[in-house]
């Protein structure tokens, strides 16, 4: 079997990617490890910024977002007992909306599937083959039968433990952060209209929504801890002490916990995104620690530039979009991956010394009290 482009992954970078390529007239075939079930009830990000909302409505696949999305104008740092709002909209003109990776997925795939996209489910882990030669490949299996795609070029968007990544073969740029997230949902409406990032003695909270319905909340916790780690009454406790507010417990509305998982915080940067026919895109290239809520967002970026020079290259042998894609995609993966070090190292709380944590207050102070500070906050945060 041959196609144009083999994509590998069904997440918002795969599918993205393969619609967009679909509206320049390319073939593609989208090969997913997992089932649809799996990959629609993953819970993950829940913050579109400005430029990826912008990307989706052109490319037609915004009705849900602007539908269903909660803008938001502003969010809130909380330190010291004390609440202070950085009014995105009013620095930047620009807001953020609320929307569940898992709604921008469903909203994908209902499209690639309602245009006769070929989106291939439960296929297993696939590979990648001849990266380097004219005929790049992906092999699957199905039922025991395996599976060939020969394909002009092979796009890896499969996350950060796919088969792109392997065959890429580059050393990673990277850093691990000593903690995870521990994150859950819950059936309650949330106490707040806009996001809580709070940095406590205890550890970082944030407190974040998908509804009017359900509240999404995060604690800092340690690398090691395990789920049963942290019964229900336990994470409702701690998360009124890091919320707390002039030196009182503050609680975020109690409700029913359905969803709950750990996430460990690194960086990863792959460079360049590029081997020979191989391109990757999203988390298969770089991670971000998520507290600058960036990496749907720029996996969203890096496959509205990959599809308009796959596109030129296929029809019009055009090839300087393709040559210079890792180069341009880096340059806004590396001012993320900033961002979003620097949000996990101002919010967080490390095993330090009594001078960083007075100089971590000290950058939040500046942040909530300068008028420049909070701008450049809110500029990388609203992209
Ligand atoms: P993915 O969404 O990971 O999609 C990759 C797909 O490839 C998956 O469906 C996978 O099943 C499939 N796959 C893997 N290997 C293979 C293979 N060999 N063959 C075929 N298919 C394969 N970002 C935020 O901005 N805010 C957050 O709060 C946030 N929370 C997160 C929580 C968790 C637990 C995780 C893991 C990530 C979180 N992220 C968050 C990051 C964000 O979800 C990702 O940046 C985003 O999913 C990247 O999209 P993607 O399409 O590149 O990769
Ligand atoms: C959410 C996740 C984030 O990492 C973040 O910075 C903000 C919100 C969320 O899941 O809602």
């Amino acid at each position: 079997e041959r196609v144009q482009v083999a994509i590998l992954g069904a997440g918002p970078a795969g599918l993205l990617l393969s619609h967009l390529l679909h509206l320049a007239g390319v073939r593609s075939v989208v090969v997913e490890a997992r089932d649809q079930e799996y990959v629609q009830a993953r819970v993950r990000a829940g913050v579109v910024e400005h430029g990826a909302a912008e990307i989706l409505r052109e490319a037609g696949v915004g009705d849900g977002l602007d539908r269903e999305g909660l803008p938001h104008d502003g969010i809130e740092l909380r330190f010291d007992g004390e609440g202070h709002r950085i009014p995105m909209a009013d620095l930047t003109g620009r807001h953020i909306t609320v929307y569940g990776q898992q709604k921008v997925v469903r909203d994908l795939t209902e499209r690639r599937l309602a245009d006769g996209g070929d989106v291939r489910f439960a296929c297993g882990p696939a590979q990648v083959h001849d990266v380097d030669g004219p005929e790049p490949s992906v092999t699957y299996e199905v039922g025991g039968v395996g599976q060939r795609i020969v394909a002009d070029f092979v796009v890896g968007c499969d996350g950060a433990h796919g088969a792109g990544r392997v065959a890429l073969g580059a050393a990673p740029v990277e850093k691990e952060y000593p903690f995870a997230w521990l994150g859950i949902l819950a059936h309650a409406a949330p106490r707040i209209t806009e996001l809580v990032y709070a940095n406590h003695e205890r550890g970082f909270a944030l407190y974040s929504m998908r509804s009017n319905e359900v509240s999404r909340l995060y604690l800092q916790v340690p690398a090691s801890d395990r789920l049963e780690d942290w019964p229900d009454d336990r994470i409702w406790e701690e998360l009124a002490v890091r919320f707390s507010l002039g030196g009182e417990p503050w609680e975020p509305t109690r409700g029913e916990i359905f969803e709950r998982s750990l996430a460990p915080l690194h960086s990863y940067v792959g460079e360049p995104m590029q081997r020979g026919r191989l391109f990757l895109a999203g988390d298969a290239a770089h991670i971000v620690p998520p507290t600058g809520a960036k990496g749907m967002n720029l996996a969203i970026r890096d496959v509205s530039l990959l599809a308009p020079a796959l596109a030129a290259q296929l029809r019009d042998g055009e090839e300087s979009g393709l040559r210079t894609y890792s180069e341009r995609a880096l340059r806004d993966v590396w001012r993320a991956e900033y961002f979003s070090w620097w949000m996990t190292t101002m919010l967080h709380r490390f095993e330090g010394d009594a001078f960083d944590r007075r100089v971590q207050t000290a950058q939040l102070r500046s942040v909530v009290t300068s008028q420049a500070h909070s701008t450049a906050l809110a500029e990388a945060y609203v992209g």
